[in-house]
């Protein structure tokens, strides 16, 4: 047995120890015993949820033709075989107006990725036509208001319809095969029509999530230049209303190419009009609702999405038609255990991110399946929503952030029961790491210990889900907290280990993947070289994640968090540096460093280390502090602001310069007993005086409202 204090130091900050022993069990039975709730041990995969090839689409033929049986076959199959495979679920999951001949050309070591050349196809007709060909009355979404109770069903042929009229009024508006079109609304169907609208011209949506700020917005527009903008007057989340069209009408003011916005009605305020403005209703009402989808290639950009990296500036993320739309279908279906014909999908991310992308919209259409729409939050009016919703739409799959999760569990389980979760077939969690006691909640309570939780791992980057419990063969193990099994086509290393030894026949080390699969991001907009610095050249040939990992010998995969400055609040992804460059702007500020603690609901959270120029040296604290929060809403979002911002003397330096972060790290975890090795630190006395400050002014970040 391996130590645990010796695993403490090794595993990357916020992984509680046992968490982190390898198949873990031992840990959770021993903590259990003490709560005396049952550990989540033996916990298998029930045969309704193996891997079987026989009803998925392409796989049933590979079956057949290779002889393959079991999960395990079929991976091995995807990784040495990988045309042959994706060529294959490529045919069968997509319809082609012109085949493709070729199945890839990828190279790591350049960063030149393309699949399915030669092919044509539309991505609008793949979510839409063909089902409405076939089924046309059934529900493809379940627009879930903020208000429970009041869900709207939207069919495939309503959706086809408000699709072609809204592309209509994109074709008039002078959008072209190419151009940049800019969503900025909620969890609604007019955001889903947005997308397929553009899809269907061969548009570039880049849905932009509606709580980020006017500035941020402008800065995303501006560096897609985006033609047109589609928004919403208000939304309500949470009960509370937010003018989105004020928000826009700043953002667009510096963004000479932004031609026109698009606007929905949803409330009576008239608000101000500018003369850019194009009131949809009345747009949409003189269209045709008909329109032909155009022909793409295969590798024609279908949409950006900027993220968060280690520099200031978010990355816009490149993802083309067909690769991706079959990656998203296909682990929908799998990782899930999805039935189109008869489940309901519940995705309660937000569009505005990738998994909204992939497993709100692009997957379950695809897969002609029937998705909600989510526009609320957890808690609201209570912290049953999520229940009584469930039982309410009968949803069979529910895919949630461990921060949510964690945030329930607080609250106690009374507000599971009296809610019917029979429905509930796989409950899926992405975006962070999940604790222990959060799995066991998720598996235990919610899912009645007979749903398999699926800890999906994947990132904007990788267009979909690349390590997760699912596909798995009847009776595999699934253990708590960890991601598990690399998916098909995923060959995931872990590599820059210093950690080899200590581990025992685990490795421990930074993950990456060895070769490409169809999801894979393309490139970032306009900077091709800040795609292969970020994602090839830390080990060439292969795909550097940026996260960490531990990797049993039975080869199944624990995600352990980032490796670079990128930080994950409550599973929203934010660059230290992005933080630092918004507190820049504050006139008096000097310097900052930002660094995260570990949070019990956030899973992270986090703390600002600031030291004023003399001349605000005197201001009052309170003052500056509440003006440096101001300056992060007004450049990124609410969600960015820190839980503690504490004003310093000075900042820990090596002598070179450089921000002793780990030290500052220490500090906001109040373990000051050892620094270790401080022998590069260019003055000493700085910690005192640092330790100080925090003593005296933090104020239990910890409890800070979630
Ligand atoms: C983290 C979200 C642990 C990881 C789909 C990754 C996870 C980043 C998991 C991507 C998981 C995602 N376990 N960590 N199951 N899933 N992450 O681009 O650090 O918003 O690099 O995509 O979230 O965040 P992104």
């Amino acid at each position: 047995m391996r130590d645990p204090r010796l695993l403490a130091r090794l595993v990357p900050r916020k992984w509680n120890v046992d968490a982190c022993l390898k198949h873990s069990n031992a840990a959770a039975v021993e903590k259990n015993k003490k709560n005396s709730t049952p550990a989540c041990v033996d916990v298998y995969v029930p045969a309704s949820h193996a891997f079987n090839p026989a009803v998925l689409p392409g796989f049933v033929g590979l079956a057949e033709q290779h002889g393959l049986k079991s999960y395990k076959d079929f991976h091995r199959f995807s990784l040495e075989n990988s045309d042959q495979f994706w060529g294959a679920l490529g045919s069968a999951y997509l319809d082609w107006q012109k085949d493709f001949t070729t199945v890839q050309e990828s190279n790591f070591k350049t960063g030149d990725i393309k699949w399915f050349l030669g092919g044509k196809l539309n991505v609008s007709y793949n979510c839409l036509d063909r089902h409405v060909a076939r089924t046309p009355d059934k529900t493809a979404l379940i627009w879930e208001k903020d208000e429970p109770g009041k869900e709207e069903r939207i069919t495939y042929s309503q959706l086809l319809g408000m699709t072609c009229r809204l592309a209509n009024v994109l074709k008039q508006a002078n959008v072209k095969h190419g151009d940049r079109v800019v969503i900025y609304l909620p969890n609604c169907p007019l955001a889903v029509a947005g997308m397929m609208a553009c899809a269907r011209i061969g548009a570039i949506h880049s849905l932009v999530f509606a709580g980020f700020s006017a500035d941020a917005l402008r800065d995303r527009i501006q560096n897609c230049e985006a033609k047109v903008v589609i928004t919403v007057d208000e939304m309500t989340r949470g009960g509370k209303v937010i003018g989105l069209k004020k928000i826009v009408d700043a953002a667009v003011k510096d963004c000479p190419s932004v031609q026109a916005v698009f606007l929905e009605q949803r409330s009576k305020n008239e608000g101000k009009a500018t003369k850019l403005d194009v009131r949809l209703h009345d747009a949409l009402s003189g269209v045709d609702a008909i329109c032909k989808p155009e022909v793409m290639d295969s590798e024609d950009p279908l949409f950006l999405l900027y993220t968060s990296g280690s520099t200031g500036k978010p990355k816009g993320l490149i993802h083309t038609q067909a690769g991706y739309l079959l990656y998203a279908a296909v682990t929908q279906q799998v990782a899930f255990n999805y039935s189109p014909a008869e489940d309901v999908f519940g995705c309660v991310a937000d569009v505005g991110w990738i998994t909204g992308h992939s497993y709100i919209v692009y997957g379950p259409l695809a897969n002609g399946g029937t998705t909600v729409l989510f526009e609320s939050t957890p808690l609201y009016p209570n912290p049953s929503r999520y229940w009584e919703m469930v039982e309410r739409l009968k949803i069979n799959q529910l895919y949630l952030s461990p921060t949510a999760v964690r945030s329930l569990l607080k609250r106690g389980d009374e507000h599971l029961r009296d809610h019917d979760l029979s429905s509930l077939k796989t409950l899926g969690v992405v975006g962070e790491p999940i604790n222990h006691e959060a799995w066991e909640w998720l598996y235990d309570k919610v899912g009645n210990r007979k749903c398999p939780i699926v800890d999906t791992y994947w990132q904007t980057e990788t267009g979909g889900v690349i390590i997760a419990p699912l596909p798995a063969d009847a009776g595999d193990p699934i253990y708590p907290s960890m991601a598990m099994r690399p998916f098909f086509g995923i060959d995931p290393i872990i590599e820059n280990s210093e950690a080899l030894v200590d581990h025992g026949a685990d490795l421990a080390g930074a993950i990456y993947i060895k070769q490409a699969w169809p999801g894979i991001t393309r490139g970032v907009y306009g900077d091709q070289q800040r795609f292969v610095e970020t994602y090839f050249s830390q080990s060439p040939g292969h795909y550097c994640t940026g996260d960490g990992a531990i990797e049993t010998p039975e080869g199944y995969f624990r995600v352990t968090g980032r490796t670079d400055e990128v930080i994950n609040i409550s599973g929203h992804r934010l660059g230290t540096a992005e933080i630092e460059d918004a507190l820049d702007l504050h006139d008096g500020l000097s310097e900052s460093a930002v660094i995260s603690f570990p949070h019990s609901v956030k899973g992270e959270g986090l703390v600002a280390f600031v030291v004023m120029k003399d001349s605000h040296a005197k201001d009052d604290r309170k003052k500056i502090v509440k003006e440096l929060k101001d300056v992060i809403k007004m450049k990124i979002a609410s969600y960015a602001v820190p839980e503690e911002i504490l004003i310093c003397q000075s900042l820990p330096k090596t002598r070179s310069g450089k921000i002793m972060r780990r030290i500052l790290k220490q500090i906001a975890t109040s373990k000051t007993d050892d620094f270790g090795d401080t022998s590069t630190l260019a003055d000493p006395y700085v910690l005192e005086a640092i330790i100080a400050t925090w003593s005296e002014t933090h104020t239990h970040a910890e409890n800070t409202k979630t």
